[in-house]
């Protein structure tokens, strides 16, 4: 792939702009994957092999990659709208090749994998692989989340049982029941559940007569949030990463 094409791939601007950073020298390319000083490029055109591909453009380090999986550690206080109403969106979390990569396929640019409430913090996905989106989100793979909840009143035995149970929410019939659910102190729930409805976690716990007070994603899947990944940071998932959801990149 030329390199002026890689650039633009990774969302550092339009083809035009990628040339120019290149031609003004301000790019530089790591020969080689694992060892050796980057060198500056100068030629827009040069041919170079994108996958595992590691630049700096204006001193900013990347690693190009076909698909964006990210994982952010949402704080409370921001939406995961493009269009947020009052809170700061998520995606001003992320750095600005992130957000203006080129859209591919089906998927206008990186996206969060599913939402998560304004004050809800806590693990948070986000792609450009519809694909990926559409296998974490489908009810048919179940893939599991878990959340820690803050409740307001002292849990009890009855409450974590009609959970497991299943209650009825307003909108549909049909009971929803919680995979795993336990009370780890008086006032903290671990709830996992394999379905994404509209605020589902306040809704199930307003429906055992509960009500949350704070709210936490600490898994999908088997991929926990990084004890060092502090609120407000996103990082690249690797291959364990995606194994860790049920994802096989093809
Ligand atoms: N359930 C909720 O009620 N809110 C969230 O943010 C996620 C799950």
């Amino acid at each position: 792939m030329q390199l002026q094409e890689v650039l633009y791939s990774q969302g550092f601007g339009t083809r035009r702009v990628c040339a120019g950073l290149i031609q003004q020298g301000r790019v530089q390319v790591y020969p080689d994957a694992s060892t050796g000083d980057p060198v500056t490029v100068t030629d827009a055109a040069a041919e170079v092999v994108a996958p595992g591909l590691r630049f700096t453009v204006q001193g900013v380090p990347w690693e190009y990659h076909e698909f964006a999986y990210l994982m952010l550690h949402k704080p409370a206080g921001t939406e995961c709208s493009q269009m947020p109403s009052t809170y700061p969106a998520i995606y001003t979390l992320l750095s600005a090749p992130l957000r203006q990569r080129p859209q591919k396929g089906p998927v206008q640019g990186v996206q969060a994998v599913g939402r998560l409430d304004q004050d809800t913090t806590g693990l948070l996905l986000l792609t450009d692989d519809g694909k990926f989106i559409h296998r974490l989100n489908s009810p048919r793979h179940h893939v599991p989340k878990v959340y820690e909840v803050t409740t307001k009143h002292a849990l009890d035995a009855r409450q974590v049982q009609k959970l497991l149970d299943g209650v009825v929410l307003d909108d549909d019939p049909k009971p929803v029941l919680a995979a795993a659910c336990e009370a780890v102190a008086e006032h903290h729930l671990r709830l996992t559940l394999t379905e994404g409805k509209y605020h589902q976690v306040k809704r199930m716990l307003a429906a055992v007569g509960n009500r949350v007070e704070g709210l936490h994603r600490s898994q999908i899947g088997s991929l926990a949030l990084p004890a060092d990944l502090a609120p407000g940071q996103w990082r690249w998932l690797g291959a364990a990463d995606l194994e860790a959801v049920g994802y096989r990149a093809t």
